[in-house]
């Protein structure tokens, strides 16, 4: 824990969403159950699991569920002010690569994003872990 990100406590709630959608995870080629929430401006809490398919690169990352479903519920104006990514593996789980290129379309640059990792959670901003993200608007 730091105190970099003011409501740290708000942040363990949203991990602790994170890891109730992990339970709903399909995985049953990896065994890596993984569960995010994300924490839209309106307040309103979306979560997602990994769904995996037999065609192993069919597999959709548990960001992205989320993700989907969020757009699908409140439309394309959603913005992101902060995630959570869990898993049911004592593992640690940043967002992988694809999963932070697809949620940089949504989510707002310094929104914290915590995630299990060694020795416990950690949380980083948004902006630290997709630096220089691709974007067509950008001049
Ligand atoms: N996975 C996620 O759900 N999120 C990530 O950010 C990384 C990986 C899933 C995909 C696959 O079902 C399993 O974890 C193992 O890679």
């Amino acid at each position: 824990m730091n105190n970099e990100f003011p409501a740290e406590i708000e942040l363990l709630k949203l991990l602790e969403q994170a890891l109730q959608a992990a339970q709903h995870a399909y995985a049953p080629y990896s065994d890596f159950r993984v569960g995010a929430a994300l924490r839209l401006t309106t307040g309103e809490v979306v979560t997602g699991a990994n769904v995996e398919n037999v065609s192993y690169g069919l597999t959709i990352c548990a960001e992205r569920s989320a993700l989907v479903q969020a757009i699908s519920r409140f439309g394309p104006e959603i913005q992101i002010e902060a995630v959570a990514v869990a898993n049911l593996n004592s593992a640690a789980s940043p967002p992988c690569g694809a999963c932070r290129q697809v949620l940089a379309e949504f989510i707002l640059p310094d929104a914290p994003v915590i995630f299990h990792a060694a020795g416990g959670e950690r949380t980083m901003a948004f902006r630290e872990l997709l630096p220089l993200a691709f974007d067509m608007k950008r001049k």
